[in-house]
């Protein structure tokens, strides 16, 4: 565009040279012609000394003719430097001094012995007729000029209005807006390009999706099989444990009738029944947070906040959660039972922290969730990328929200999930088709 508008900047600057160089020889021209012309019809009008004296003083009387200027001098005398003509020429200045020639031209003739007739041109008038001649031109040139560069503009803008848009929708598929498409173009080229963009839109959209369905659908599996398996824990393995304590406390209960070594034998298999049974009432509550399904997430993560400030007695941890989280359904209230867990963990394993807060809040319309420690902190950029974070992100990026972590070095780290109440109150296992942005 720029390179454009130069050229013919540049060409208009050529052609306006031209004029008022072709103005200027022309003055030139008829100025030379005039002089010459007035000095060969005054030396042929006088044939004698005295009656040349004579007419010399009636044409130097008239002194300004139209283009020359005639003056009587005494011979000695130089010849005067121009005329003293009164009347301004209307070209503007700076077209007269592009133009006025820098001698003037002029006709010295002797009259009688002591006196000379100068006849000098007068460019004025002939600067002013050029003016008249080439004004009109000039202004011809910049509409010229206007005109052409705006057509380029517009059509420049039109041709290019594809191509934006092609870039604008570019942009937002970089972004992850698989929904974007491109309307039809006039012109064939563009229009190809359009279909295959919304073709491979389209096939970027519905990969999304079905990845979103397949993490939603691993990670629905992995928290049934988690809660199976807890479950089973309990029911089987809880239980013959329990058993197994019984009956060897039975035996135990025999006193002095049992046989030798009996009763040191009871007493270990109800020390290891009982080391047995702690052991898997851990793996269940990791498997499961207790509480969560019977009591919901509200008392979930009050339970384990004060699980976990029991073995981590050096941080002081402060749960704040409110009691209409009871309304957040399960499938939903275990992503954030699992985001806080996570959290937690981070910031008591890699933080090093003095505090931790946690704030769990259901607004009218979002869920927001917030895990904030003074701990030594990382650069979210450059981590070193565990299952932890991306997890995280991924459980908020399925409940269609946003995962921010914000930290840095010796300024501690905070999380914060921002879950629309759409998805968070949705009916069982139903995700917001909303896409999650995830900003680190
Ligand atoms: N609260 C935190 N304080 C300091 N560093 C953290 C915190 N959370 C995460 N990090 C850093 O981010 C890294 C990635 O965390 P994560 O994805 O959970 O993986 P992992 O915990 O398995 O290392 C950690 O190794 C740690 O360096
Ligand atoms: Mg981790």
């Amino acid at each position: 565009m720029i390179a454009v508008t130069l050229l013919l900047a540049m060409i208009l600057c050529a052609a306006a040279w031209l004029v008022i160089h072709n103005a200027q020889r022309a003055v030139t021209e008829e100025m030379q012609a005039s002089v010459a012309l007035a000095g060969d019809l005054v030396e042929n009008s006088i044939r004698s000394d005295s009656e040349a004296l004579a007419a010399a003083r009636r044409l130097s009387d008239i002194g300004h003719l139209r283009h020359l200027c005639l003056s009587l001098v005494a011979r000695t005398e130089p010849s005067p430097t121009g005329c003293t003509n009164d009347e301004t020429t209307e070209a503007p200045d700076w077209f007269s001094a592009l133009i006025r020639p820098e001698a003037l031209p002029e006709r010295r003739l002797a009259i009688a012995p002591d006196y000379a007739m100068v006849i000098v041109a007068d460019p004025d008038d002939e600067i002013a007729e050029a003016w008249q001649d080439t004004r009109g031109l000039l202004a011809l040139l910049v509409v010229f000029y206007l005109a052409t560069i705006a057509v380029v503009y517009r059509l420049f803008g039109r041709a290019l209005v594809p191509v934006r848009r092609i870039d604008a929708a570019l942009a937002r598929i970089e972004h992850g807006d698989y929904a974007i498409r491109l309307p039809r173009f006039s012109l064939p080229e563009f229009d190809g390009i359009a279909a295959q963009f919304n073709h491979m839109a389209a096939a970027l959209d519905a990969a999304q999706r079905e990845n979103r369905r397949l993490r939603e659908h691993s990670l629905r599996i992995q928290e049934d099989e988690r809660r199976n398996l807890a479950r089973e824990l309990h029911d089987e393995l809880g239980q013959s444990l329990t058993a197994i304590r019984a009956d060897a406390a039975g035996i135990l209960a025999r006193g002095e009738k049992l046989p030798p070594g009996v009763a040191e034998s009871a007493e270990a298999i109800v020390a290891v029944a009982g080391r047995i049974y702690d052991q898997t009432r851990l793996m269940m509550r990791r498997l499961r947070p207790p509480g969560l399904d019977e009591l919901g997430l509200d008392a979930a993560l009050e339970n384990h906040v004060a699980s976990r400030q029991r073995s981590h007695r050096e941080v002081s941890l402060v749960y704040t959660g409110n009691d209409r989280l009871a309304d957040v359904p399960t499938p939903i209230a275990i992503h954030v039972f699992r985001l806080v867990q996570e959290a937690l963990t981070n910031a008591l394993r890699h933080g090093a922290p003095a505090h931790i807060d946690i704030t769990v809040d259901l607004e009218t319309d979002r869920l927001q969730v917030d895990v904030r420690d003074d701990g030594r902190g990382f650069d979210p950029q450059a981590y070193r990328p565990g299952l932890g974070l991306s997890g995280m992100a991924e459980r908020i990026d399925l409940l269609g929200g946003r995962l921010q972590v914000d930290s840095r070095h010796h300024h501690g780290t905070h999380i914060h999930a921002d879950i629309p109440r759409a998805s968070a109150a949705s009916a069982k296992g139903r995700i917001s088709p909303e896409i999650g942005k995830i900003s680190h």
